[in-house]
Parts: C-alpha cells; sequence; structure tokens
C-alpha cells in the first residue's frame, strides 16, 4: 500500500474510528496496525510483512484464513436470501439447519438454540432467559449471579459485570449488586495448587460459601469457562469443570459455560464439555461458531429451561427477547460450512494431532529463568512469565514488558497475546497486546519480515 494511502488511513482511523477495548487517547497517538490480508495462519500488514497469527485473530478463526468454501457459502446465502428475520415465525434454511446441528453436537442436555450475533450478545441473552425461567418457576428471588475472578463473559451492559476484569467495571457501575465473583482455580497461583482435588475441592467449598452468604434462595446461576482465557489461559485440574457442575446442581442454581472461546476443538474436543461429560444447563458459543468469518453466537438451552420459559409465558404471549440479526441466514450458511470442516474437513481431528507438539514446545519453555507457568490444553496455550520463579513475582509494571515483548515477537514476524499483571491498565487482561510498538506505520516499516522458527 503506498504511503499516501496509509497516512490517510492512518489519519481517518485517529479522527473516527472508536476501537474496542483500547486506550482511546493512546490510540490517538499511535495509530492503527494494519493488515491487508490473510492465508492459511499467516496475515500481511500493510507494508507486505508477513506475520503468523499465534491468536487466530483473536481466538475465532480456527479453520485459518482464505477457505474457499466458507467465502462460497456466504456469497451463495448472501445471492440466495442474504436477510430473513426469525420474527412473525419467519425463518430460513441455514438458520433451521445450524440450530439442530448445534443441538447435535452440544451436550446432550442441550436441546435448543437462540443464535445471536457474539458472544457479549450470547451472554446477554443468556442472562435474561435466567431471570425469565426463575420468574416462571415461580422463584422471583433467585436473581444474583456469581461467576470467577479473572472470568470474561464480554462486555454487554451486564455480561460485563460478570466479566471480573477492573477494566471492564471501572466507570461503568459494575459489577451490579446481584453479580459475585469467587477464586479462579489457577493451579500455579491458588494456595492449594499443587494439588489438583485439594483445588477442586476449595473451588467447590468456595462457590457452596458464596451460595451459603447470598441464601441459595436468592442465587440464580453459576457461569464459567472451562479454561479461563482472556483472564491469563487459566487451565483448572481436570475434575473441575464437572465438580463445579455437581454442586451447582446440589446448591439447586443453573450451570452455564462459557464455550466462547473453548468451543469447536480449541481445547481438542468439540466442546471443553465433552471431556468431562458435563451437561450444562446453558451454554454460550461465538467465535469458532463461524471462524470469525462473520459475527455469530449462539445461546444454548436445556429443554427444561426452555419449556419453563415456554410455558411461564401467558398463552400467545411472545418472550420478549430479539434482534433484527438474530438468526442471521448468512451467518448461519457459514457456520453449517464451518462445523463441516471442523469435522468431514479434519480441522478438529488436526487439531488434536499437533496438540502434543504444541504442548512440549511450551513445556520445554519452563526451563527459561523467566518462565514462571506453561499452560494449555488443546491448541490453546500461554506462558506466564516471572522476575523471580522462587516468589512467583511478576515484572516491575514500569517496564512495559507486555508491551515489549509484542514488538519483539512483531520483529520476529508472530502475532500472540501479551498482557501483564502487575500493570494496572493491563490486569484487565484488555487486548491491548501491542502497546508501546511505535506509532502507526512507522514500526511496520522497522519491521525484519523475518518468520520465526
Ligand atoms: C469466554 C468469552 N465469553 C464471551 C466473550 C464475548 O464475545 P464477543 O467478543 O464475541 O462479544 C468472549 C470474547 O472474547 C469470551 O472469551
Amino acid at each position: 500500500m503506498n504511503t499516501n494511502r496509509l497516512d490517510e488511513l492512518a489519519a481517518l482511523d485517529r479522527a473516527h474510528l472508536v476501537h474496542p477495548v483500547a486506550a482511546w487517547r493512546q490510540h490517538e497517538a499511535r495509530g492503527p496496525l494494519l493488515l491487508t490480508g490473510a492465508r492459511g495462519a499467516w496475515l500481511t500488514d500493510a507494508h507486505g510483512h508477513e506475520l503468523l497469527d499465534a491468536f487466530a485473530g483473536l481466538w475465532c478463526v480456527n479453520v485459518g484464513y482464505g477457505q474457499d468454501s466458507v467465502v462460497q457459502a456466504a456469497t451463495a446465502q448472501l445471492r440466495q436470501l442474504p436477510y430473513a428475520t426469525g420474527y412473525f415465525g419467519f425463518a430460513s434454511e441455514p438458520a433451521i439447519r445450524l440450530a439442530a446441528k448445534l443441538a447435535e453436537i452440544t451436550p446432550a442436555s442441550l436441546t435448543r438454540a437462540y443464535l445471536t450475533l457474539g458472544g457479549s450478545e450470547a451472554v446477554d441473552a443468556a442472562v435474561r432467559f435466567i431471570v425469565q425461567y426463575w420468574n416462571a418457576r415461580g422463584r422471583p428471588t433467585k436473581k444474583h449471579f456469581i461467576a470467577l475472578e479473572r472470568g470474561y463473559h464480554g462486555s454487554s451492559s451486564t455480561g460485563a459485570g460478570l466479566t471480573a476484569l477492573p477494566v471492564f467495571h471501572r466507570g461503568f457501575d459494575l459489577p451490579l449488586a446481584t453479580q459475585h465473583h469467587i477464586t479462579s482455580p489457577n493451579p500455579y497461583r491458588h494456595p492449594q495448587g499443587g494439588d489438583a482435588q485439594a483445588l477442586i475441592a476449595a473451588s467447590v467449598q468456595s462457590l457452596r460459601d458464596k451460595v451459603a452468604e447470598l441464601g441459595a434462595d436468592n442465587v440464580a446461576a453459576f457461569f464459567c469457562e472451562p479454561i479461563q482465557g482472556s483472564g491469563g489461559v487459566i487451565v483448572p485440574p481436570a475434575g473441575w469443570l464437572k465438580a463445579m457442575r455437581d454442586a451447582a446442581r446440589e446448591l439447586g442454581i443453573l450451570f452455564v459455560v462459557d464455550e466462547v472461546i473453548t468451543g469447536f476443538g480449541r481445547t481438542g474436543p468439540m466442546f471443553a464439555c465433552d471431556a468431562e461429560g458435563v451437561q450444562p444447563d446453558l451454554m454460550t458459543l461465538a467465535k469458532g461458531l463461524t471462524s470469525g468469518y462473520v459475527p455469530m453466537g449462539a445461546t444454548m438451552l436445556s429443554e427444561e429451561v426452555y419449556a419453563t420459559i415456554a410455558d411461564g409465558a401467558p398463552a400467545g404471549a411472545p418472550i420478549g427477547h430479539g434482534a433484527t440479526y438474530s438468526a442471521h441466514p448468512v451467518g448461519a450458511a457459514v457456520a453449517l460450512e464451518v462445523l463441516r470442516l471442523y469435522q468431514e474437513g479434519g480441522v478438529l481431528a488436526n487439531g488434536q494431532r499437533v496438540a502434543p507438539r504444541f504442548a512440549a514446545g511450551l513445556e520445554a519453555l519452563r526451563a527459561h529463568p523467566l518462565v514462571g507457568d506453561a499452560r494449555h490444553r488443546g491448541l490453546l496455550g500461554a506462558l506466564e512469565l516471572v522476575s523471580d520463579k522462587s516468589t512467583k513475582r511478576a515484572f516491575d509494571p514500569a517496564l512495559g514488558l507486555p508491551d515489549r515483548v509484542f514488538a519483539a515477537a512483531w520483529r520476529n514476524g508472530v502475532v500472540f497475546r501479551c498482557f501483564g499483571d502487575g500493570d494496572a491498565r493491563l490486569r484487565a487482561g484488555a487486548h491491548l497486546h501491542r502497546s508501546r510498538v511505535r506509532p502507526a506505520f512507522r514500526t511496520l516499516d522497522a519491521h525484519t519480515g523475518r518468520r520465526a522458527g
């Protein structure tokens, strides 16, 4: 791309485009990192440099870039029927087939799919359905929600309060008085971390304690990610998810699994729930559902949740939740093709095949003096860097380590996510992975273009 066009785009970006989860003024000063193309696992920037996209977009492009069959599915649907509302009983074939397919591949407890535009909207719908469910069951006091510290459940006006990362709360008057968080099951940082069974027992106990504190009659649901993605790729011990599921059932609260990142093969099986035979009451999905090619998410409901809501409403009265783009036919057509690639196209099997190599690579880096922890499941992984391995001390935020690591990776032709726990700006685990890369396009000019590894 020529310099004039780059300069024009940088100026327009700074003047008009509000970036998600960004430091707005800092972004204006630095300008955008412009991407212009992608193929397979490789991105191309505005200077024609190639970068290995080790972050799969934003943990979403699971089939890689440039899959023609996905483009064809979208194009065919755009020609045939680019839009169909789901209101007033209207429907489209892809939306119907996608709902049926999701009911088939998600855990057996889940039979109904509400199709959204992404993960935040899926979480928001889940919250609204849960409120409706308990009201329909004649339990209107069950209004409190429990989630995990360092959890991420999107940034809708209620979902961002279930999220437990400070920048999603600061200045937004969150969390709400009905939103609570319990300790994250992080084996590296938890006091019981050395002993998997003790950690699981401690986690179950914190859920019980929180429910007891709030009163079981007041608690609606527990939300969790099977692996906490944005909170730092926190991988609980095997058996944790099942134990939390069982505890939620005993406590009489709904169990909601947020598989927006972990779904669609990211951790090996189609869903992380499958690894432990977990049957949730609700599940939220997005990202890998369409592999990021177009926006789509889903809120999956058990038959019991669905039926309670359906039968709780006065005969003929609509359940007042929906959007113009609910069950969008183009998103659904793309999702169906992406799901075909995961299964018949061998993408899931390939992920399972290469996961041990990925794990071995990360594990080998434990020997490095700054690597405190290596954690992974399937093709989701992270390294935690510490300044002192024996005390697990984080780095002084003044060093700006996340920025430096990101910049070094970029120079070596790799993009991944870097964030720092000790830094108040970054503690949020926000998508600040490229801060301190110098402004706009100048940095890219200096980039070597050399591929890593
Ligand atoms: C676990 C989880 N839930 C929900 C969301 C929100 O999804 P979206 O960004 O599509 O709104 C995300 C996004 O990263 C996520 O990781």
